[in-house]
């Protein structure tokens, strides 16, 4: 049944890329049909822009390459600008489902009739999406009116036939086409699967919503909208439905009050990224409206991002090396956080070409920077030098591009840079803080207590493989002795680096205290601390400059 679905869609897929000038893209394959696209003429002028075309065929294509479409243009690095630009403008604006399916699926879903669960509800849509159909209702009970978002049926199965068929094109082109292997095609495909599969899972988003509203709308101007996660399912969504405006340039909104959004729209992006770690990922005008109130409402967190604390930290490393203008410390952090999809990678080529961008970059004010080409540039550096962004990465890229192209259209002249500088100025000085260190010392600290309670156990289950002469290991070595020396000594060294730190900030803390007895003013603990740290200290670059192993 399933290989039936997917020989059809594979046909319909065939006709398609064959209507837009692709058709010998399937016949190249090793396809379970043959020969279908080919016998097709273009019915599409060909003329048309390539990337146009593949935008248009996509489109086509229906929700699943919308959705990867959408994904895709969140890789600049991957794909060639004019590509990416076409497949930011992928529409999915479809008919209109009838409301007796609409009626049919929350019947179902809820298992009562439509009228015993709403009081009032609007037969049409407010938008018709291809994953899903928005109607305004209103609750038994509640005054207020709901957004109900329901899925279209079907959609499942036609998702995960298309994926199938992806996902075996994938393989073949990774397999057969050596160009094609450093894109890792079967990996995306895989990716993708799991981030698709989630957006289509309505009580995902309203777990998400629930997060974004105590976190994200603490900020007076941003609103996320209450969900009601009992009248919420994976097939429905209810949440409070917003009457608000939606943005464009010729809104009618004083200017007072675009800047005032526009603002905090670049504000709350700044936090979420950078200290929330957690992210509305596709902030486009369609998922903004601007509140009666004059509050900026953000819609659909069915795409969220989320950062560790080590990823943000990097993030914050990354533009601290950029404003200091420290072309090493930036090309050391970028070989640490990307992928070298290359043999081997000029390091003094890829200094000067970050140097060059930054002096352009550096020398325009602020105030002329968009944030768009700067990323764009920077991502082209690192295409360039075989560096591949991950994909966390890549979508943080997007999300703040997008952010740029929201917050201009609420306010062309928005500098997003000078807007966003003294937000992420706060958030590095507050993670840099005494306060901060501590805690991240405590949970470090708290690690190593786990790890030598597991010792034991796991030091006797190795004993125990050793004897039952179960434990193998597989050895190659060349000049051991020499590496075992210099390893002996880089971690004697690596120790005492790590304990002089470790007295450093314990001695900070113990000033900071003002326990006596003094000493030079200073709590004696800690002046004591800084002396001995200093003395070590000393030593230690002493020796390495001597060795001149550094
Ligand atoms: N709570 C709401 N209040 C008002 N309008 C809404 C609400 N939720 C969705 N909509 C409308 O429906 C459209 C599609 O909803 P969205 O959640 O963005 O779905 P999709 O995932 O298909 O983009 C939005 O652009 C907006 O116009
Ligand atoms: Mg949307």
């Amino acid at each position: 049944m399933k290989t039936l679905s997917n020989i059809s869609r594979i046909s319909e897929i065939g006709m398609i890329l064959a209507k837009y000038g692709f058709g010998d893209i399937l016949l190249r394959m090793d396809l379970p049909i043959k020969n279908l696209g080919g016998k097709i003429s273009s019915a599409i002028d060909p003329d048309i822009n390539i990337f146009k075309r593949i935008r248009m065929a996509i489109e086509e294509l229906g929700p699943t390459f919308i959705k990867l479409g959408q994904v895709l243009s969140m890789r600049p690095d991957l794909l060639p600008t004019p590509l990416i630009n076409e497949l930011s403008k992928l529409q999915d604006n479809v008919e209109p489902l009838h409301f007796d399916v609409i009626e049919a699926i929350l019947e179902e879903e809820f298992d009562m009739p439509l009228d015993s669960r709403f009081a009032e509800f609007d037969p049409e849509p407010v938008a018709s999406a291809s994953l899903s159909q928005v109607h305004r209702a209103v609750l038994y009970g509640l005054d207020v009116p709901v957004a109900v978002k329901v899925r279209r049926p079907g959609i499942v199965g036609i998702i995960e036939t298309d994926l199938d068929i992806l996902a075996m094109v994938a393989r073949q082109g990774h397999d057969n086409i050596d160009a094609l292997k450093v894109y890792d095609l079967p990996g995306m495909v895989k990716s993708n699967r799991q981030t698709l599969l989630r957006e289509i899972d309505f009580s995902r988003e309203a777990r998400y919503i629930q997060v974004a509203h105590s976190r994200v709308g603490r900020d007076e101007n941003i609103y996320i909208p209450s969900v009601y996660p009992e009248h919420s399912t994976e097939k429905v969504l209810v949440s409070e439905y917003i009457s608000g405006m939606k943005i464009s340039l010729d809104m009618a909104l004083s200017d007072a009050c675009r800047k005032t959004l526009a603002k905090a729209g670049v504000k709350s992006a700044v936090i979420q990224i950078l200290d929330q770690g957690f992210y509305h990922a596709d902030p486009h005008p369609g998922n903004l409206l601007v509140t009666r109130d004059n509050r900026l409402c953000l819609l659909d967190w069915g795409m969220v991002g989320r950062l560790s604390s080590e990823e943000r930290d990097h993030l914050l490393l990354l533009i601290q090396a950029v404003a200091d203008r420290d072309t090493r410390r930036l090309v050391d952090l970028l070989l640490d956080i990307t992928t070298v999809t290359s043999e081997k990678i000029n390091r003094s080529f890829l200094e000067k070409d970050l140097m060059d961008l930054m002096d352009v970059y550096l020398a325009i004010s602020l105030k002329e920077i968009r944030v768009k080409n700067m990323l764009v540039d920077f991502v082209q550096v690192l295409k360039d030098h075989d560096l591949r962004l991950p994909a966390d990465l890549s979508m943080v890229i997007k999300a703040l591009i997008t952010v740029e192209g929201s917050a201009r259209m609420l306010l062309p002249e928005l500098d997003v840079m000078s807007e966003a500088e003294p937000h992420i100025r706060d958030l590095a000085a507050g993670r840099y803080s005494v306060g901060h260190m501590w805690q991240r010392l405590r949970s470090n600290l708290s690690s190593f207590w786990a790890l030598q309670r597991h010792l034991p156990g796991s030091l006797s289950a190795i004993v125990k493989q050793v004897e039952n002469g179960n434990l193998a290991i597989q050895f190659k070595h060349r000049n051991l002795d020499t590496f075992q020396k210099v390893l002996e000594s880089s971690f004697n060294r690596l120790t005492l680096g790590i304990v002089l730190g470790a007295m450093i900030i314990g001695s900070s803390m113990i000033i900071t205290t003002g326990v006596r007895p003094w000493l030079f003013g200073y709590p004696a603990l800690g002046m004591i601390g800084y002396l001995i740290a200093a003395v070590i200290g000393l030593w230690l670059v002493i020796i390495i400059i001597r060795r001149q192993n550094y």
